[in-house]
């Protein structure tokens, strides 16, 4: 497969910062205790911002950044938890206000691997020219879908979104997806249920294992989302290695979801690759879902870290429960 150019990286990140004090004070938890236990230690938290503007936003940087119009984008890929519309998507939203009167536009919901799998999908219409240039958006809003009463999940999350746009390049790409499926109901936030006069709650409950997550908020069994990535990130990053015919020893920098420093530390144990070529920024900004990859991407490429030629692997994993790896040269 023909690999993919990284033409420009933007974000956008709400104002308000929520520091880990801050939750001491609405839940039973301690800045030691969160700290200690994931890496985080503040995060970015929406007043009142649509995922849609959040998007734009981080889509005009990354426009900015690649010194392109918005109307020679031919495709956006838009990838999100929260969508803020049920239609009209989310890359509808953003097409509309980047003026990209030139492209289609697509949502993607991965969760956590929205971004990878985006990615994916991006180097494959890339084959077709038609498509040259490809913008991602990530945008995540989880404050609309976290229980603050709830300090198990809530200390986890923020706000953020992100952007890519690539075109086609000479290097190699590769990917390797999945999804543990059957553990679907270990992380998940609910749509809305029917809210109709001939339906009721007990009607719905009929159909799936999903416990009464108090309405639309996350639900995690964190101990076994846990369990689940530390395999998931190494299977995922072997097999895209494996593909390419690489060895990972070959990664110059890995970059991955972030959720938690520990699981970042097991999976590179269980690689053995040390934890410097894991990129890291959860400490500021938290768990952002789909949105951590492109920011840590737009953050590496903006200090100045990518260097051409180097081989850089993007890994994410979340709620479905999905996986994945891509890999590929610059
Ligand atoms: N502050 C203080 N104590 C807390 C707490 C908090 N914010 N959250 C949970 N605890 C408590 C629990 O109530 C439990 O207390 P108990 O022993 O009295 O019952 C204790 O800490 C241990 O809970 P446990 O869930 O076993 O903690 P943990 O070490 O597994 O850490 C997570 C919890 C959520 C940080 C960890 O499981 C994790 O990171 N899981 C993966 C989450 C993830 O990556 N999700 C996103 C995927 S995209």
């Amino acid at each position: 497969m023909k690999g993919i150019k990284i033409l420009g990286t933007g974000h956008y990140l709400p104002e308000r910062i929520a520091t880990n004090d801050d939750f001491s004070k609405i839940v039973d938890t301690s800045d030691e205790w969160i700290t200690s236990r994931t890496g985080i230690k503040e995060r970015r938290i929406a007043s009142g911002e649509p995922v849609w503007y959040m998007g734009v936003n981080a889509a005009r940087d990354a426009l900015l950044d690649a010194q392109l119009d918005a109307s020679e984008i031919d495709l956006i890929l838009h990838t999100s938890v929260t969508p803020d519309f049920y239609t009209p998507s989310m890359a509808c939203m953003v097409q509309r206000d980047i003026g990209a009167k030139n492209a289609i536009g697509i949502d993607v919901n991965c969760a956590c691997s929205g971004f990878v799998y985006a990615l994916d999908i991006a180097a494959k219409y890339l084959q077709d020219d038609q498509y040259k240039n490809i913008l991602i958006v990530s945008s995540e809003k989880l404050s609309k879908i976290t229980d603050y009463s709830d300090r198990g999940t809530c200390v986890l999350f923020g706000d953020a979104a992100a952007a890519c746009i690539i075109t086609k390049g000479d290097g190699m790409f590769f990917s390797y997806l999945g999804a543990q499926v059957e553990d679907a109901d270990k992380l998940f936030a609910r749509t809305i249920t029917d809210d109709n006069p001939f339906c009721d709650d007990n009607d719905q409950q009929k159909y799936d294992k999903f416990s009464d997550s108090n309405g639309q908020y996350i639900y995690m069994d964190g101990r076994e989302v846990y369990k689940f990535a530390i395999k998931a990130i190494p299977k995922a990053i072997k097999g895209a290695c494996d593909k390419a015919g690489v060895d990972v020893n070959s990664i110059d920098m890995i970059v991955p979801h972030q959720a938690n420093v520990r699981i970042m530390e097991t999976a590179a144990a269980n690689l053995g690759l040390s934890i410097d070529k894991f990129y890291m920024n959860l400490e500021l900004y938290g768990n952002t879902s789909s949105a951590s990859v492109p920011l840590c991407l737009d953050e590496f490429i903006k200090e100045g870290g990518l260097k051409e030629g180097m081989r850089i692997c993007v890994v994410g994993f979340g709620g479905g429960l999905t996986y994945g790896a891509a890999i590929f040269d610059l």
